[in-house]
């Protein structure tokens, strides 16, 4: 029938434009029907609350008015539809709008703005019934480690509401700042919402050393401009939920407020951090002192008559003990109360402060290491760790409601793409598609279980951005797939369609002024030793829809065409250079950056390496090709903790009088220099002799930044087949440094034989 009605449409060219729509968030169902409704240059609304449906219409960029009579959109109220439901009808005669409530017509405005937007000379007729998978869809912004202006983060909001998001969670405080007038507690922003300006990346920024040392960066909202956001998100079916963080995550108010603090840290500086923290980074408020739960009663009151939001977020994420465990206060109250730990000292804290929140007919909200102890039965809590095991594991005994933000999804601070092209920040790869096939509920999941997922929330953490460019790159277009995501049916699944719903939605937003990110057409490269001397390169690209085109010569025009967005290049030997690039399939146009693969042959190139202990596989370590200066662009092979071992097969004896060991460290993030490097060398892979030993300059195993270096290895030629480097690891972490006490990590991209 589909067939049939398409031959038809092309054959009379009535039905032409019927399949030109590409709506994000897709709506539940929508069905083609017959005809098109020719758009009036303006149009006319008419119905229940038209006047601001118009509005909303022209907030979107679609001219309307109201009249009551000659309407091209009638309004009417339909009880029978969902909350957040709606339905639009459009047919040669007009567009007719139903809904059972504010929220309803408010989605109806976003998609017919879409809609008329797509097709501005005539909709298609269509049948839409619309609503949410889920009733609670949230953007989390960071405005700690980045302070986003006042009226950057209204565009964001807007942005979120257009996307039918109805929850933008602020996390407005933390250990590098306060970021909300507190009238009770000035110096919450006098103090608390400045740091010194380091021009470091975060994890390297090192505490100020005395209050002399001026603390420049930073910033706070009013409340008065915080009245106005609320009334500004909530015309856009919007609810700010405000974050205030306890007990850790909290330095801004403790150099604040020092006395909230357990006094074990009392009497020494602790200013706002400008990084994470290094030697202070587990300060901590006092579970002991009656003081911290007065502050934050008094600090929630405030807040509280700010944002009339159901949800009040408490924090409770990243908490460590070591203050607590030695605390007098803090062991005087476990003992008191009868708690069996610190966890259930923190579970305690919470849910007093909860009560009073409670009191005031609200709801509390946690980080999901908020369950630890046994928080209220009320809490909701975010399932961030991970995949969000804790919060599910947490919500099948405990009943407890929740909300999955897992770190490995969405997490959107996390790289968006191949990491070549992409600016620095923290972990791995979090990438529009890995958004959009995220499925939360598994297939063990009881419906009970189900019922008690309240939604999901794309969060964006700031310690890498500078800029609004910044934060913005880091939303879109990934937060189209969280939307997608948190509105489309269960089971709904067609990457291709999406994308190409993205490629109508990203112009709109490039026009209103926001940086997109393009990293959806970059490639994905993987080399790997095939162990017989040759090397597999994979060239790979997250659109289905676009062709790579390669070249070992320097013209990727003249190259091979129609490959798919998937490449795979066997059998490849030598010195070479791969160049390779997406573009359209259809215009012949590059779409995204140019991937430049120098592959430079030696004795241990395509050759077998097998590791002991190692996080990776380790056939990128004999691929000829060199890492960049992340260890997570999976070009490495790292190791946590453990010495390194890794032995190489020449394949048969070969003269050898060098071997380089290609290695990066960043201290910052855990990975540090070895502290010595063996090369071992044996001709039939039973006894094997020492060729070198090299002593590591001790100044240079922890150092903050990326640092790359080659450990050269030389010695008289001697005939070898098997070739071992034992690289001792470090230890953990030493004091001064950010991550002190850590494990210290290895990681290798490289062995270099000659
Ligand atoms: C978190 O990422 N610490 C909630
Ligand atoms: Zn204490």
């Amino acid at each position: 029938m589909k067939k049939l009605l398409l031959a038809l449409s092309m054959a009379c060219g009535t039905l032409a434009a019927s399949a030109d729509y590409a709506l994000l968030p897709e709506p539940a169902v929508m069905t083609e029907t017959q005809g098109e409704y020719s758009l009036p240059n303006k149009l006319i609304v008419a119905g229940k609350d038209a006047k601001i449906f118009a509005r909303d219409l022209k907030r979107r960029g679609v001219e309307a008015s109201t009249a009551s009579k000659g309407a091209s959109v009638n309004l009417a109220v339909d009880a029978s539809l969902p909350a957040e439901g709606y339905s639009i009808s459009v047919t040669p005669a007009g567009v007719s709008v139903k809904a059972s409530g504010a929220a309803g017509f408010y989605y109806a405005a976003q998609t017919l703005a879409q809609m008329v937007s797509q097709n501005p000379g005539a909709l298609p007729a269509v049948e839409i019934s619309d609503s949410p998978r889920f009733g609670y869809r949230g953007m989390m912004i960071d405005v700690v480690r980045y302070f986003v202006p006042f009226e950057e983060l209204k565009k964001l909001v807007d942005e979120a509401a257009a996307l039918k998001i109805n929850n933008v969670h602020l996390h407005l405080t933390d250990d590098n700042g306060w970021r909300l007038e507190i009238k009770k507690y000035p110096k919450l922003t006098e103090v608390g919402a400045w740091r010194v300006d380091r021009p470091e990346m975060f994890p390297a920024r090192l505490n100020a050393r005395s209050p002399e040392e001026k603390a420049t960066y930073g910033g706070f909202y009013t409340q008065k401009q915080m009245r106005e956001l609320v009334k500004y998100a909530a015309e856009r079916h919007v609810n700010l939920i405000p974050e205030i963080e306890l007990p850790a995550h909290a330095a801004a108010a403790i150099a604040s407020y020092p006395e909230l603090t357990c006094p074990v840290d009392s009497g020494k500086f602790i200013g706002v951090f400008p990084g994470i923290g290094g030697k202070d980074a587990n300060i901590i408020m006092c579970g002991g002192n009656d003081k911290v739960i007065e502050f934050y009663n008094n600090v929630f009151d405030e807040v509280i008559d700010i944002f009339p939001s159901k949800h009040i977020h408490l924090g409770g994420d990243e908490a460590a003990k070591d203050r607590w465990k030695v605390c007098a206060l803090c062991q005087e109250r476990i003992k008191k109360l009868g708690l069996k730990d610190e966890e259930e000292l923190q579970a305690w804290l919470m849910n007093t402060i909860s009560d009073h929140i409670m009191q005031k007919g609200r709801v509390p909200m946690g980080w999901d290491e908020a369950t630890y102890g046994k928080p209220n039965k009320e809490m909701v809590i975010y399932g961030w760790q991970g995949f969000g095991q804790t919060a599910v594991n947490d919500a099948r005994e405990s009943g407890r409601k929740f909300i999955m933000t897992p770190a490995r999804k969405f997490y959107l601070i996390r790289y968006q793409g191949p990491q070549w092209f992409e600016p620095f920040t923290y972990f791995g790869n979090v990438t529009l598609s890995d958004i959009y096939n995220y499925e939360p509920v598994e297939a063990d999941w009881t419906p009970a279980l189900e019922e008690q997922l309240m939604g999901l929330q794309g969060s964006l953490w700031c310690e890498f951005c500078g800029s609004d460019e910044d934060v913005e790159y880091q939303l879109f277009p990934r937060m189209l797939a969280v939307a997608e995501r948190a509105w489309a049916p269960k089971g709904r699944a067609d990457l291709s369609k999406f994308v190409k719903s993205v490629d109508r939605y990203v112009p709109g937003l490039e026009e209103r002024g926001m940086t997109v990110a393009q990293s959806m057409y970059n490639i994905q490269h993987k080399v790997v030793s095939n162990g017989d001397g040759t090397l597999t390169v994979e060239l790979d690209c997250e659109r289905p829809d676009v062709d790579i085109r390669w070249t070992t010569g320097s013209d990727l025009n003249a190259s091979a065409r129609n490959l798919g967005h998937n490449v795979v290049i066997p059998n490849l030997s030598g010195t070479f250079t791969i160049t390779a690039a997406t573009f359209d399939r259809h215009s012949g146009k590059q779409l995204g950056k140019t991937l430049v693969l120098p592959i430079s042959s030696n004795l241990a190139t395509g050759r077998p390496v097998t590791v002991r202990n190692a996080m990776h596989e380790p056939g990128v370590l004999t691929n000829g090709l060199r890492g960049s200066e992340r260890f997570s662009d999976f070009e490495y092979v790292g190791w946590n903790g453990d010495n390194a071992e890794m032995t190489l097969d020449l394949g048969e004896v070969k003269p050898v009088r060098r071997v380089v060991v290609g290695t990066v460290a960043n201290t910052d993030l855990c990975a540090a220099a070895p502290l010595e490097l063996v090369i071992y060398g044996s001709e039939n892979g039973r006894s094997y002799k020492v060729m070198k030993q090299l002593e590591v300059d001790k100044e240079t195993i922890f150092r903050g930044g990326a640092v790359k270096t080659d450990y050269t290895a030389e010695f008289p030629t001697t005939d070898l087949r098997y070739i071992r480097v034992l690289a001792v690891n470090p230890g953990a972490i030493p004091d001064g440094y950010p991550r002190e006490g850590v494990p210290g990590q290895m990681y290798f991209d490289e062995l270099i034989v000659e």
